[in-house]
């Protein structure tokens, strides 16, 4: 009895915030679009950090350098080089271009997974 109330009192908050802290499905479907699409040319994981190309700013840098970083990863389709590569739907690539520079394919729901996980990976 002691030790459940005990539980109550200090455990139960704390279990309350570990789970707070795991990763949303949302972030979590973030994360693998990123890994498959983005990481051709961007550091998505800090844990990774010799992925990408070194022109491309890193994701994490992009989120805690810039103010508007939501802003621009909700919109970074339209925001160049991105519009030459990204598709939505079932838009159908031009097969003569694709062999040179191959593309990706989103749903524009993915974009809300993204933002989800590049908030993420903000310092606090
Ligand atoms: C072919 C390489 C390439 C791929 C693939 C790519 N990016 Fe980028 N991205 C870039 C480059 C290069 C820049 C920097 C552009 C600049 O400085 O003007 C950039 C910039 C950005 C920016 C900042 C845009 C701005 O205007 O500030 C965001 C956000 C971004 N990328 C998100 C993504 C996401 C999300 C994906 C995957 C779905 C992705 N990128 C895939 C090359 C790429």
């Amino acid at each position: 009895m002691r030790a459940l109330v005990l539980w109550l009192i200090f455990g139960l908050p704390f279990s309350a915030q570990a789970r707070a802290e795991e990763p949303s499905a949302l972030e979590k479907k973030g994360k693998q679009i990123s890994v498959i699409h983005c990481s051709r040319c961007h550091v998505v994981d800090p844990k990774h950090p010799f992925t990408g190309i070194s022109s491309t700013p890193s994701f994490e840098l992009l989120v805690n350098a810039l103010d508007d970083w939501e802003e621009r990863f909700s919109s970074f389709h339209a925001r160049l080089p991105h519009p030459s590569i990204v598709r939505f739907g079932d838009e159908q690539p031009d097969p003569d271009i694709e062999e040179l520079r191959p593309s990706v394919t989103l749903e524009y729901e993915d974009i809300d997974a993204l933002v989800a996980y590049a908030a993420s990976l903000l310092k606090k």
